[in-house]
């Protein structure tokens, strides 16, 4: 059974290849991948497109399995999606036939059907609808409501379930900047709150430190970890208060500073 001790979730010197498209070989993405999340924490991972972001999020969620090392949740190994994973993915992907709150007890029953009759269900997703500021839009159908509101439902759906763990792969880059900006708020908020360790996949270097605890700097051909980086800004944060805090404009600039190291062209267009 689960123990407190120790990482929730740990990769040990993980390794993905995958066949090359134009030819025979396998192209090593991910290399010699170690990282440990303690409970509770929320990391994100930044890096060139093309560096593994995404491929180890699916390693880590179990997902994909990997080629060397291994993956433990609460020091247990897995080869599938482990009990306890959650994820937010760019785009919602709401069923358009349900409510939002149906699609919310969606993830609870895997029958939008059952969803009402199955007992605890509503607490649960009322709690969720409260705790995302959605209650008053519960039986609006997704396409009554933002694109923010919607990656909203999104989350609820992912920690209504109380995850152990939450994966999210760019679950904001869909919209527009002010929407942006106030979800980073609320989901920071949202996540907080349900305490929930969470793994986010970014290209935005601010929401990265808005968010995180740790920021991973990953760099491409092969995908490795360049540096980790600490965020010791305290919580809760906001976005005004951060504008002109020396240590926020400083982890800005040490980002900045790792990401063209490790990828020159990462702020024009001549390449990654
Ligand atoms: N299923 C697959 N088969 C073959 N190659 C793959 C597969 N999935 C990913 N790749 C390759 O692995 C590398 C990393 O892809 P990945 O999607 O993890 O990058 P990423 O960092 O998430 O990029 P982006 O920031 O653009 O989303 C790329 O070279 C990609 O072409
Ligand atoms: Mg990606």
């Amino acid at each position: 059974m689960s123990t407190d001790r120790g990482p929730l979730l740990e990769v040990s010197h993980v390794t993905k290849r995958f066949p090359r498209p134009e030819g025979p070989g396998l192209l090593t993405v991910l290399e010699d991948i170690n990282l440990s999340l303690a409970p509770g924490e929320f990391v994100s991972l930044i890096g060139p497109s093309g560096c593994g972001k995404t491929t180890l999020i699916r390693l880590m969620s179990g997902l994909m399995g990997c080629d060397d090392g291994w993956i433990a949740l609460r020091n247990e190994r897995f080869e599938s999606v482990p009990k306890g994973v959650g994820f937010v993915f760019q785009e919602p992907a709401l069923l358009p036939w349900c409510t939002v709150s149906e699609n919310i007890a969606f993830a609870l029953t895997a029958s939008a059907d059952a969803g009402k009759r199955r007992p605890g269900v509503d607490d649960l997703v009322n709690k969720q609808l409260e705790l995302t500021s959605l209650t008053p839009f519960a039986s609006y159908y997704p396409t009554q409501i933002s694109g923010g509101m919607q990656q909203r439902v999104g989350l609820a759906r992912a920690l209504v379930g109380s995850p152990d763990v939450l994966f999210m792969d760019e679950p904001l880059s869909a919209l527009d900047a002010f929407t942006r900006t106030a979800l980073q708020a609320d989901l920071g908020r949202i996540i907080e709150a349900a305490a929930t360790t969470t793994v986010l996949v970014t290209h935005d270097i601010d929401e990265a430190i808005f968010m995180s605890d740790r920021v991973v700097v990953m760099k491409a051909n092969p995908g490795e970890i360049a540096q980790i980086v600490d965020v010791p800004l305290a919580r809760p944060r906001s976005h005004e208060a951060l504008l002109d805090d020396a240590d926020y404009v400083a982890l800005r600039t040490e980002l900045m500073r790792i990401l063209l190291k490790v990828s020159p062209h990462i702020f024009n267009n001549s390449g990654n």
